[in-house]
């Protein structure tokens, strides 16, 4: 079976895209694209959108874009995807033309978003190089690893796991099980990686939560990056989760804040990458080495 790629973009369906756009831009750091009346392209790199924001109600995940090499490796995935009893269908040119890919198709995710597989991103032209206003390092870290990772929140846990390695092929990087965090509570998470290998592009846990999305996360290439995004957070009176910590699987240095989606996001740095010849599954009994100080109760 052909594998995806990495997680290449990622659409949200937010209530307030002007609120999304001076968060994205003035906080994050991330680049403003090409817009409609109803939707804004974000850019991290050299590609027209890494995460696409949609207007709408729900504010929460609307899809995930898996990515793949090219139309072969594509279509012989949808067709393994069919023979495993998936329901896929190709989409039109109008969506094509919105996600700004290639080729492209979509199939219901066992959590109530939409997965989206895809190739041939829109790069944008070279007149038009990535550019930050707030990044002093060497911006994201997305390229072949994509654009970050995603934490969705599972309806049934097992059946979750099931579904995305069994039929969407991911493979499993390790798995926190931590009891400490909550009394009575143990925090269960099963992280899970693509062929290009970053830690995880998606994790999932069974948690109590009103949104799909528990919390996305970006990579920067410089560590003052974290800490000054962090500090832009904070005078900006945005709602912080967790302050800065470390994590004890994926290795990476990080906060998380709330959006104006009011779902989480990660702002991180050094997360690590799987080598599939010499990699064991792990467990975990930690959320954190240190440092991810609760500041809201989740
Ligand atoms: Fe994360």
């Amino acid at each position: 079976m052909s594998e995806i790629q990495s997680l290449g973009y990622m659409v949200l369906e937010v209530s307030s895209l002007e609120n999304w756009r001076s968060f994205a831009a003035e906080l994050l750091g991330l680049q403003i694209g090409s817009c409609t009346d109803t939707v804004i392209n974000l850019r991290m790199d050299e590609r027209e959108q890494r995460i696409q924001l949609v207007q709408g109600e729900k504010d929460d995940l609307f899809a995930i874009g898996w990515e793949f090499k090219n139309l072969v490796d594509l279509n012989q995935y949808i067709e393994t995807l069919k023979s495993k009893g998936v329901v896929v269908n190709a989409a039109n040119e109008e969506l094509c033309l919105q996600r700004k890919v290639e080729s492209l198709y979509v199939c219901d995710d066992i959590n109530g978003y939409t997965n989206e597989f895809f190739t041939g991103p829109v790069y944008a032209p070279i007149s038009s190089p990535f550019y930050s206003s707030k990044l002093i390092g060497d911006g994201f870290e997305t390229g072949e690893l994509g654009l970050g990772h995603a934490l969705v929140v599972a309806r049934d846990y097992q059946a979750s796991v099931d579904f995305y390695t069994q039929k969407l092929g991911l493979k499993i990087t390790d798995y926190i099980r931590d009891s400490s965090v909550f009394p009575g509570v143990t925090v269960d998470a099963t992280f899970m990686h693509t062929k290009t290998g970053r830690h995880h592009s998606l994790a999932t846990a069974a948690m109590p939560s009103a949104k799909i999305l528990q919390h996305m996360m970006i990579q920067v290439k410089d560590l003052n990056d974290v800490g000054l995004a962090f500090d832009r957070m904070k005078a900006a009176n945005i709602p912080v989760i967790m302050g800065i910590g470390h994590h004890p699987n994926d290795k990476m240095v990080s906060f998380y804040i709330v959006t104006p989606s009011g779902f989480g996001l990660e702002f991180g740095f050094g997360g690590i990458v799987v080598d599939d010849n010499d990699w064991h599954v792990k467990t975990y009994q930690q959320l954190s080495d240190w440092g991810h100080e609760f500041q809201i109760k989740p």
